[in-house]
């Protein structure tokens, strides 16, 4: 059967792209689309010709699968179509639902028009994959949007509405159905002999623009790109359509696809594209497992956890109470969300009418038998034991059968948690990170006894949520905080070594983190630090020490950025360094008799980042985590490793297993067993194999 399906409508001929799951553009869907023109062209009835996709949606770009392969090679290109779109000599309009995404839109793109259901979203998301639309894309947006918005656009590979399309002037008219709307808008434009100019001819919008525009872009993106070099690319290619004639413009544009293509950035991204996807997959669980349906949600604790976890909730459409003891809390509480929320409306991020819905669906409660009928249950409190276990008693006794008891503990055993009901089945960890409500990750972990029904919907609820899943095994710090430990205790021990704040916060941001270690502990708070650190300090094997750096800070009083003075001293949000904190840092060096030297940039990253890799491989082994890539899924969504390094075990790989062991054998040398190299990583390093043969 052909990938694409060829009828005639009256005087239109309709190309419906059939191609599951998303329409992309395989090889088959281009020779079909490709043969489906000919038919159209030879065929005298014919007078316009509509492209659509089949199911839910419209074509959601190139095949990402085919990359690199023979396929990709496989006439008619990509550009091939759009050119005999563009060129042909009868109407050609494509009329899209679901998502245009990608090569999906520049070939909607390359029509005489575009229609839309109101439901519909486009984009081209390329630069999520470390590419620039290479069909044609930064050569056409801007013709219609103008170049600031095809920046905007191009370089954030922002999905936008139909309404806002039509605005724009990416789509020409939103319909009510996507085939019946696209014949009648094709027959009406026939009729009434409207004239279309293809959109690489237009050049109104493209004409004149300072340059400055370009500058000020650089200056903008390249700010929040953190070490990404698509979105800079990007911009080189829409200053080259306003200078260039149009096939140049066509050329430099492939050019700079073609190496961005050869970039590492790109193997990083897709890996990190499929690994996301990856993650929700749980290899075994039944085929047969029932997901619960989750319509209510309830949140017990109103702090800043809490009140997030409901906003997520709401923001999803989905009824939630907030649960406190007393009424003063909750009101403080909701303020926080009501606060939150118009943050979000302030910054044109959130519709008001978006956040009016929202908060209708938040209600607030000091009893816990309201919460008798709702379906999934989240405790946000205290990291207290005993607290958690009084909570999970109550739910137990009030909780309808079948309702999902989870706690957003980040460190607690979730299965002493669940031995304080009599139904450990329905119980399971799902951790937020803060802001709940703007943080991707949702990391879920297993119990014991948590049936598959639970695991799945929990896994399966994400999405709606807006959330990237992974799931973790019961463990100390489950993927993510036990891996994070590595990393700020190798930051510490290296400013007893002799690097400086400073050194150690710069070679991580370089790296692409959103902030440094040291600033890190200086945000969240170093008093927070010292209780967090309280149990591991008793807990540590012989021959093992922490850095009491964060202890002697916090003694004196530099608890962090909240009283102006951490690891750094404060002015405002600026920062500075500060004798007293050197002093400190010698102070400690001189009591463990540590010698101090100077290091180069390439040394403090590999002495960050590769300790992360072997407490990664250890998840792997002993089976907190399934995947390697789930390890990175967690990091790029829950502590903002940049995903254009494909995320922790990706960077480790390409790095080296040889060398990331070596860095393993000499940590557990200097630091002590915890660090000693994992025994899967000494046989992978030894087999010069990967992580897909963990
Ligand atoms: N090619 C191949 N497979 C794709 C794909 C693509 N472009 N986009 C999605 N898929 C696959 C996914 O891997 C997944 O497979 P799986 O079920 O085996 O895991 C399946 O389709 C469903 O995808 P999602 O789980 O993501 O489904 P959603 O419904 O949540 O989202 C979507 C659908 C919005 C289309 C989302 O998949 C998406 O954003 N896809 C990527 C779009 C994109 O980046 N397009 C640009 C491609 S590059 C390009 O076009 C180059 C050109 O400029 C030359």
């Amino acid at each position: 059967m052909s990938a694409v399906r060829y009828e005639v409508d009256g005087n239109v001929a309709v190309l419906t792209v059939d191609y599951p799951p998303v329409n992309a553009l395989s090889a088959a869907v281009r020779t079909g689309l490709g043969e489906g023109l000919e038919k159209a062209r030879n065929d005298d009835s014919v007078e316009a010709v509509i492209v659509l996709g089949a199911d839910k949606t419209f074509i959601a770009g190139a095949d990402i699968t085919e990359f690199g392969t023979e396929k990709s090679a496989v006439k008619p290109g990509l550009r091939d179509l759009i050119e005999t779109l563009e060129t042909f000599p009868k109407l050609t309009v494509a009329a899209i639902h679901g998502t245009a995404l990608g090569g999906g839109l520049e070939l909607a793109l390359g029509c005489h028009a575009r229609v839309a259901v109101s439901s519909a979203k486009v984009g081209l998301p390329e630069v999520n994959l470390g590419i620039l639309p290479g069909a044609g894309g930064t050569q056409r947006l801007p013709r219609l949007t103008g170049v600031e918005t095809g920046i905007d656009l191009i370089t954030s590979g922002k999905h936008i509405p139909a309404a806002k399309a039509l605005e724009l002037g990416v789509v020409d008219a939103v319909v009510d159905d996507v085939r019946a709307g696209g014949v009648a808008f094709a027959q009406k434009s026939l009729a009434e002999g409207t004239q279309f100019t293809a959109v690489i001819e237009r050049n109104d919008k493209i004409s004149g623009v300072e340059p400055k525009v370009f500058e000020e872009a650089r200056k903008r993106i390249g700010a929040k790109a953190r070490g990404k070099i698509a979105p800079m690319v990007i911009i080189d290619c829409i200053e080259a359509a306003t200078k260039m004639d149009s096939v140049a413009g066509l050329k430099y544009e492939q050019e700079k696809f073609q190496e961005l293509f050869a970039s590492d950035q790109r193997g990083a991204l897709m890996h990190y594209f499929f690994a996301e996807r990856e993650a929700r997959k749980v290899p075994d669980l039944p085929a047969d497992t029932k997901v619960r349906p989750i319509n209510s949600a309830a949140v017990i604790g109103s702090g800043t956890m809490g009140g997030g976890i409901a906003m997520v909730f709401a923001n999803a459409g989905i009824q939630v109470k907030l649960v406190d003891i007393s009424s003063e809390a909750l009101e403080k509480g909701m303020e926080t969300v009501r606060k939150n929320y118009e943050i979000s409306v302030g910054r044109g991020s959130m519709p008001k009418a978006k956040m009016d819905a929202a908060l209708k669906l938040i209600e607030t409660t000091t009893d816990y038998a309201d919460l008798a009928n709702t379906d999934i249950v989240i405790e946000a409190v205290f990291e207290k034991m005993d607290l958690k276990k009084e909570i999970f008693s109550k739910l137990d006794s009030v909780m309808k059968d079948g309702a999902i008891l989870a706690t957003n503990t980040s460190s607690l055993d979730i299965d002493e948690i669940a031995s304080a009901t009599k139904r450990p089945e329905d119980v399971i960890g799902v951790h937020f990170f803060s802001p709940a409500n703007v943080m991707k990750l949702q990391e879920n972990i297993r119990g014991a006894k948590s049936s598959p029904s639970t695991i799945k919907t929990v896994m399966d609820i994400g999405k709606k949520l807006g959330k990237n899943v992974v799931l973790a095994g019961n463990c100390d710090g489950f993927i993510g905080n036990r891996i994070l430990q590595y990393y700020t205790g190798e930051a510490e021990f290296l400013l007893e070594q002799g690097a400086t704040p400073e050194q150690v916060d710069r070679v991580a941001m370089k790296f692409g983190m959103p902030m440094g270690p040291i600033s890190m502990r200086d945000m969240s708070g170093l008093d927070v630090g010292v209780l967090v650190r309280k149990a591991r300090w008793n807990s540590l094997p012989e021959g093992e020490r922490m850095s009491p750096i964060v202890e002697r800070l916090a003694e004196r009083g530099r608890i962090g950025m909240k009283v102006g003075k951490g690891f750094y001293r404060y002015e405002g949000r600026d920062k500075f360094p500060d004798p007293e904190t050197t002093e400190i840092i010698e102070g400690v060096a001189k009591e463990y008799g540590v010698k101090r030297r100077e290091f180069t940039d390439e040394e403090i990253e590999l002495r960050l980042f590769a300790p992360m890799v072997n407490e990664g491989a250890k998840e792997l082994e002993d089976g907190t985590a399934i995947r390697a890539s789930d390890i990175d899924v967690a990091w790029v969504n829950g502590y903002g490793f940049p995903a254009h390094k494909g995320g922790p075990m990706y960077w480790g790989e390409r790095v080296g297993l040889k060398k990331i062991h070596e860095m393993a054998v000499e940590a557990e040398k200097r630091n002590g067993p915890r660090w000693a190299p994992s025994k899967l990583l000494g046989r992978l390093a030894k087999e010069g194999k990967g992580w897909k043969d963990a």
